[in-house]
């Protein structure tokens, strides 16, 4: 049995991690943040005090990665090992460093069968940048959200003023600005739309009009859903 998927890839701060969730709440799917993969790695990486240039190394973490994602009815958490690390892997820290180490076509060969073997019945709403182009290439519908890079910015900065997190506008653009760069550049895997996908610009869309939009493109699917 072929299982769906929907894919929506994206920048930070697109918007596609909020719809993704709420997605795969609506249809009562499974739901892969791939970037939490990647962070949960690098935070693991951290820790150990591993250098992030040790590809091989890195590697063989990335096999055997103690990563679980854990869904209740209102939240999705992240755990590694036996410790709750949703929040820890958003930290600035994590985010520049989980950059440089997605570049790596080791690392991201080795992250590919666990992200697949995620596609379970019935049907999975999966996140990141590159879930249409290689992960996930035969998804039965892709998105490609875009946004602004200050509208970007502005989101990131409101979020983490809301966690209680002090936050400086100009510092969080100029990062997001580098990963981005990075993202799009990489040899392996860029951030690029699948040759299919739908492409959205969220700036200015509030969620509901995002959420709105997806559903209406996916609804005439129904069938094969
Ligand atoms: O979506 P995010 O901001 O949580 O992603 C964190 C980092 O991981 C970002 O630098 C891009 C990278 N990533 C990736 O290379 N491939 C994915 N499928 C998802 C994320």
């Amino acid at each position: 049995m072929t299982i769906p998927v929907i894919t929506i890839d994206g920048p930070s701060g697109s918007g596609k991690g909020t719809i993704g969730q709420m997605l795969a709440r609506h249809l009562t799917w499974h739901y892969l943040d791939s970037g939490a993969l990647y962070r949960v790695l690098t935070l693991q990486a951290l820790k150990a005090h591993v250098d992030l240039h040790d590809e091989q190394h890195l590697a063989a973490m990335a096999l055997h990665l103690p990563v679980r994602f854990v869904d209740d009815t209102t939240h999705h958490r992240i755990f590694l090992h036996h410790n709750d690390v949703t929040e820890a892997i958003r930290s600035e820290e994590v985010s520049r460093a989980t950059s440089i180490l997605a570049a790596s076509p080791l690392i991201r060969t080795n992250l590919l069968a666990r992200q697949r073997a995620l596609a379970l019945a019935p049907g999975l709403v999966t996140d990141g940048r590159d879930m249409g182009t290689v992960v996930f290439p035969h998804a039965t519908y892709k998105f490609f959200f875009i946004a602004s890079a200050s509208e970007r910015a502005e989101r990131r900065y409101k979020q983490l003023q809301d966690s209680g997190v002090a936050a400086n506008y100009d510092a969080i653009l100029i990062e997001l600005e580098a990963r981005d760069l990075r993202d799009q550049t990489r040899a392996v895997a860029p951030l690029i739309p699948a040759f299919d996908a739908d492409i959205l610009d969220t700036s200015g869309m509030s969620i509901d009009a995002v959420f709105h939009y997806v559903l209406a493109k996916i609804n005439p699917k129904a069938t094969i859903l």
